[in-house]
């Protein structure tokens, strides 16, 4: 048995619901720790095409649980349509297990997401206006509804009355906004909550069960780790923790239990909404990668800007989660460019450095410092091992898993199942060799 956390090792969007769903073939147990319906996640099944916002990358296997952890936020009316959706296609929603302490994005989360948005103006973040701040600012606030609230009928009403009335007087004064109606609303949510009832529990439970039980259990990640609020590019991130230490408070595990983590990086870089980008690329190149990519948003539809891969953060990435391997997406997209940069440092105010400023406003001033490699000028959609690629692909995936200092297990060269390069057992496979002692205790001394 092990316990794996996937992790977006770049800005999200990096293909994590397509690699979830490909390791969910040996997992007993698909868990979501954190974010909410502001994640897209696109899984690629025999020409059929899943978007997934909350409901864990593990659904499309009919025996595989699939947990929607503590640490996310529940945008009740998405999840069913989500469900509805699932369903329709055949695919069983029984498996299905919410937390009941997970906590729900109501409609003035939403509304006060898209106002605060228009009044930042140029400051603005540039979020999926989905309500995800607001919700886990409530959380903070001690104001929040969580499931358990939704599924007390007095208790329920009683609380939102109050938190709509509060609401009410921000949305008008604040923001200029119609008042909501607190019937409304408490009768709208009082409908959900009998829908989403027969899958609410305490999921540490049966988290801790499949523990016990040395079932599989995958933790699949939402967003990034630069996106992460602690550790991302604040403030241009996202309210939540997508970062491995996440996935422990996000569901309620002990970090002894964690196994592995896989981060997931595309052979670039795109990021979605505002914030700095050193790699961006603005002209025909950032196009042909959008194009060539299909780099459009799965929840706003937004076009993503797009980059070089870049290896700092990328670094830093496999730092901040304890990355055991990688895998690397989208390789496929490179296909047709001579020659393809890689970001190895930055220069700012004509200093080389190795690490990402955490000033979001030094951080704008980086300039990337490239490594140039020769592209490889073929199509790699149909390989299927390291010896299908061709010599200058495979050089230039050698030449990240040493930058990163981590292994490759996966490539990914298409959308489906079926293109993906298995290098390593992503799951079993040895972990991240530290340095030996000597030598770590020799750059500590020299620190
Ligand atoms: P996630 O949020 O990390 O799950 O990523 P998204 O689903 O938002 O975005 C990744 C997009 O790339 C999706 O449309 C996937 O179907 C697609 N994709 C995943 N892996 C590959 C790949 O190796 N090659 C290509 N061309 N597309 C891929
Ligand atoms: P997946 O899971 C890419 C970005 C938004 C914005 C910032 C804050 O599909 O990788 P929010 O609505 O969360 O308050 O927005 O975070 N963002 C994502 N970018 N992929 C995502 O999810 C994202 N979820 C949020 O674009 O910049
Ligand atoms: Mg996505």
């Amino acid at each position: 048995m092990a316990n794996v956390i996937v992790i977006g090792a770049q800005w999200g969007d990096e293909g994590k619901g397509k690699i979830t769903d490909l390791l969910s073939r040996s997992a007993d147990v698909v868990v979501r720790y954190q974010g909410g319906v502001n994640a897209g996640h696109t899984i690629v099944v025999k020409g059929q095409t899943f978007k997934l916002h909350l409901i864990p990358s593990g659904i499309l296997y009919p025996n595989t649980d699939c947990i929607i952890g503590c640490g996310t936020v529940i945008d009740p009316e998405v999840l069913i349509t989500e469900i509805d959706q699932l369903e329709e296609l055949g695919i069983s929603t029984r498996n299905l297990l919410i937390s009941e302490t997970a906590h729900v994005t109501m409609p003035y989360h939403r509304l006060i997401d898209q106002a605060s948005e228009e009044r930042r103006g140029s400051h603005k973040i540039g979020t999926t206006g989905r309500g995800i701040g607001p919700t886990y600012a409530d959380k903070s606030e001690r104001i929040g509804i969580r499931i358990l609230d939704l599924m007390e009928p007095e208790g329920l009403r009683e609380q939102l009355e109050w938190t709509i009335n509060y609401k009410n007087v921000i949305l008008s004064k604040l923001y200029n906004l119609p008042p909501l109606d607190p019937k409304e609303v408490i009768d709208q949510y009082l409908g959900y909550a009998e829908r989403l009832r027969p899958h609410v529990v305490d999921t540490s439970v049966k988290i801790y069960d499949a523990i016990q039980r040395r079932r599989n259990i995958l933790f699949e990640g939402a967003q990034g780790t630069l996106l992460d609020l602690d550790h991302g590019t604040y403030p241009y991130v996202t309210s939540s923790n997508p970062v491995a230490g996440g996935a422990c408070v996000g569901t309620g595990l002990g970090p002894t239990m964690i196994d592995r983590v896989i981060g997931v990086a595309k052979a670039y870089t795109t990021r979605v909404g505002e914030g700095p980008f050193p790699t961006e690329m603005h002209g025909e190149l950032g196009e042909f990668l959008c194009d060539r990519g299909a780099e459009i948003g799965t929840t706003t539809g937004r076009q993503r800007r797009c980059g070089w891969f870049d290896a700092v953060i990328g670094r830093y990435a496999v730092r901040i989660n304890g990355i055991d391997c990688l895998a690397i997406t989208k390789l496929d997209v490179l296909d047709e460019l001579e020659e393809i940069k890689v970001c190895v440092a930055y220069e700012i105010d004509g200093e080389r450095c190795e690490h990402f400023p955490r000033n979001a406003r030094r951080f704008t001033l980086c300039q990337p410092i490239y490594k140039t490699l020769p592209g490889w000028g073929v199509s790699t959609t149909h390989c299927r091992s390291l010896e299908d690629l061709p010599r200058q692909a495979l050089d230039y995936l050698k030449f990240l898993a040493e930058l990163m200092e981590v292994p490759i297990a996966i490539v990914s060269l298409g959308a489906s199942r079926d293109q993906t390069i298995i290098v390593e057992d992503p799951i079993h496979g040895p972990k991240r060799a530290l340095l030996p002692v000597e030598s770590t205790s020799a750059s500590l001394l020299s620190a």
